[in-house]
């Protein structure tokens, strides 16, 4: 199984209270690691989060280097911890405009965790799914293949080897997708959750897979 969710709504929790929206983005990484030991329990082998968007550059560029900060602490942090539960972390976006430090620390997350099988963490990062397709393309006529079918589309993908999500969960309120995995969701359930991303608790997380065990996916078949 494997549960997709985009991150929203960290700006207006900060706002509701008074705070910078950094305050909300601080608290959304503390959700990220909580939702990814509760997808461990939930026995779900793949979780992706969403944490910075090709779109979030044209963000004030303070905000922006928080992100990056954030990204850079939250697997620093919290490297060993995940290894002890058995975390493989795995980096989903484009490397071209990233500050050196944060390639580094990508693929360094990676190694690092490469062994661990328990559930693998995705995270997106100066991930769009456009850009996704557009670089995959750009590959294939790089290796002058000119006939593509899906299967061998996939393999230009970022991550080949992650499976389409089941799953796609976006936070508050919003229903929008935002360019986010847009090839793999093809037939991936959708289910929006009215909450900020910093007040997602668990028992929402266990309603959204119960919501997505209800419902009966056909893939197009009858
Ligand atoms: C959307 O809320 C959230 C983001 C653009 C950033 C998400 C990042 C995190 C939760 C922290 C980093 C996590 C990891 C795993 C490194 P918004 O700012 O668009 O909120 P708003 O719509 O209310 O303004």
């Amino acid at each position: 199984m494997h549960v997709a969710i985009i991150m929203d709504g960290n700006g207006r929790w900060a706002k509701e209270r008074g705070l910078p929206r950094i305050e909300g983005h601080r608290k959304g990484a503390e959700k990220a690691e909580k939702v990814v030991e509760w997808a461990a329990d939930l026995n779900i082998d793949y979780i992706t989060l969403y944490a910075f968007s090709t779109e979030n550059w044209k963000r004030p560029w303070d905000e922006v280097k928080f992100l990056f900060t954030l990204f850079v602490d939250f697997i620093k942090k919290r490297v060993n911890r995940m290894k002890d539960e058995g975390v493989k972390v795995k980096i989903m976006g484009r490397r071209e405009g990233l500050p050196q430090e944060i390639l580094d620390v990508w693929d360094w997350v990676e190694e690092e965790t490469k062994n661990e099988e328990r559930i693998t963490l995705v995270i997106a990062f100066n991930y769009g799914g456009r850009a996704e397709i557009l670089d995959a393309v750009n590959k294939i006529i790089k290796g002058k293949i000119d006939v593509v079918d899906e299967k061998t589309f996939r393999k230009y993908l970022y991550i080949p080897e992650l499976p389409d999500p089941d799953l796609v969960i976006r936070t508050s309120g919003e229903m929008r997708i935002s360019n986010f995995l847009l090839w793999q969701i093809a037939y991936s359930e959708l289910i929006f959750v009215k909450k900020y991303w910093p007040d997602f608790d668990k028992e929402d997380l266990k309603f959204a897979l119960e919501e997505f065990s209800r419902r009966q996916r056909r893939f197009g078949g009858i």
